[in-house]
């Protein structure tokens, strides 16, 4: 095939609303290529995309890393990556030779200009083979620590664009999470990278967004007024969120020891899918009518003070204990973890939006790892009928969105059991996207790699964002920090967490939903 020919195969993204702009051609360039995120799930992503027939058709792949690799070496390690990660499988041999051919590697320390004046030519050699326009997909999977310098090498090797005034091709970065450690350091990354970059170049991912179930919350809510009606403190008692992993910090114990719960989930994926939940209808679907939403809601959640911190978060840390009946180690005995450390891999608050539509109703999430079971779910408890009618005790009507795994959405209502003096029982109706659907919705990746190559950024993060949730937590960090857990480890691995998320709860006469 030629290039000319190549280049008129239009490509539309199937996996986006109407009028969403297609994948350009273009190069993605994976910074940090040798690490697990790589394996596990971009290149899976991408070569599921190819599989769908939703890669662009002018599109290469460079992986640049740091350690001694060949091309072949690279595509090797990625070819049995996708036999052990991809979702569909076995590898359809036909689509992984053609993609392979589009795979390549690079290696260079990340300060080494030279390394950066090779990765120029060879993009220049991609874009007259594979016809990808230079347009530049550059993917920041590396140490945190690693970004700044990254941007500001590529900007000084002209491999970036200022796209204020190019208009003919373009540059984006897409950031991986962490986007900073807290409130400074996420406010002194955004100034630096600024300096090279304009806002809408920069995708600040969390793959939270591009889940099918979390982006259905938002069709959800506003296609279906029965829902949107009733969405507001008149009717809803409370709204709990939960994300219960039951593996534990596997290896990557020196990454843990400098993050921990709240930082690594709570901060970013959790607070997302409260955003979405507690937003206004937005103007329109496009990005920011989107994003001012979700800022408002962050802005509006009342502040953890020190007076209120112990009444309203709860942290804890998982001791040896079983998990599916097997015996696991305590996070205290895991790779690279101190012996005395005070890192929590457990997180449970109560929150307050302090607005017109969610005055008084509280919010209650909690994110653990080793817990007994992987599931997130948000569940919204209604108020109950009035009892007047009825001998006995009602249960609440309770909407459960499942968003992973079993994705779908249920409802709990009383139901009158058949025959004479029966009494009343809850029943639920249940959808399965399984089921219903008959296939398994695409990775997260896929969709968000996808959007990045359409320069569709409605599903990344804005600056605004991470710093308004950044804002939020700074003063919880800094009140940990200074003050010590005195009983960690506080929960077997195994079982829901520690008893103070139990207590936080039972004060207010509520309890965690059982999972
Ligand atoms: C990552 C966290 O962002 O999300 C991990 O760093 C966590 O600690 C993972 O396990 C969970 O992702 P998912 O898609 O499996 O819910």
């Amino acid at each position: 095939m030629t290039i000319a020919q190549i280049e008129s195969e239009s490509f539309l993204n199937p996996l986006g609303p109407p009028g969403v702009k297609s994948a350009d051609p273009c190069v993605m360039v994976i910074f940090g290529a040798t690490g697990d995120l790589t394996s596990r799930k971009l290149i899976p992503a991408l070569y599921n995309l190819a599989l769908g027939g939703q890669l662009p058709i002018n599109f290469a792949c460079v992986g640049f890393a740091r350690r001694d690799k060949s091309n072949d070496d690279f595509r090797h390690d990625m070819e049995v990556a996708i036999q052990e990660f991809s979702r569909t499988k076995p590898v359809d041999e036909k689509v992984w030779k053609d993609f392979k051919e589009k795979l390549f590697y690079h290696r260079s320390e990340f300060d080494q200009d030279e390394g950066y004046d090779s990765l120029a030519s060879l993009l220049k050699k991609l874009d007259a083979t594979f016809g990808t326009k230079g347009n530049r997909l550059y993917y920041l999977s590396t140490q945190p620590s690693f970004f700044p310098l990254i941007i500001e090498k590529l900007d000084q090797h002209h491999l970036i664009y200022d796209s204020s005034k190019v208009n003919d091709k373009w540059s984006r970065v897409i950031i991986e999470k962490p986007f900073g450690r807290d409130l400074e350091s996420a406010e002194a990354l955004q100034k630096d990278i600024l300096l090279h970059l304009h806002e809408d170049q920069i995708y600040r991912i969390d793959h939270y967004l591009g889940k099918e179930t979390v982006q259905n919350l938002l069709t959800f809510r506003f296609s279906n007024p029965i829902f949107e009606s009733i969405w507001n403190n008149n009717h809803i008692e409370n709204v709990q969120i939960t994300v219960a992993e039951d593996i534990g910090i596997g290896t990557r114990g020196r990454l843990w020891e400098e993050a921990g719960m709240l930082r690594d989930i709570v901060q970013n994926h959790m607070m997302q899918l409260l955003t979405l939940v507690a937003m206004e209808p937005p103007a329109s679907f496009k990005a920011n009518p989107i994003r001012d939403e979700k800022v408002k809601v962050m802005q509006a959640v009342r502040p953890f003070s020190e007076k209120n911190m112990e009444e309203f978060i709860q942290r804890g840390q998982y001791a040896p204990g079983f998990i599916k009946g097997e015996p696991v180690k305590g996070y205290r005995e895991e790779e690279n973890v101190s012996k005395t450390s005070s890192i929590e891999t457990y997180v449970s608050l109560k929150l307050f939006i302090d607005n017109w539509r969610w005055n008084g109703v509280p919010f209650f999430l909690r994110a653990g790892k080793r817990l007994p079971k992987r599931s997130t779910e948000i569940a919204i408890t209604f108020k109950p009928a009035p009892g007047f009618l009825f001998d006995e005790q009602l249960e609440p009507n309770v909407l459960v969105i499942r968003i992973q795994p079993d994705e779908g959405i249920s409802l709990k209502m009383n139901c009158k059991v058949p025959g004479l003096n029966a009494p009343i029982q809850p029943v639920k109706m249940d959808f399965q996207y399984g089921s219903y659907f008959g296939s398994k919705p695409p990775e997260a990746y896929e969709r968000l790699l996808c959007d990045g190559m359409s320069g569709d950024s409605t599903l990344f993060a804005r600056e605004d964002e991470v710093l308004a949730s950044w804002k939020l937590f700074d003063p919880v960090l800094k009140y940990w920090e200074k003050s010590p857990p005195h009983d960690f480890p506080n929960y077997a691995s195994g079982t829901w967490g520690p008893k103070s998320s139990e207590e936080m709860l039972a004060k207010t006469g509520n309890k965690w939903r059982t999972l």
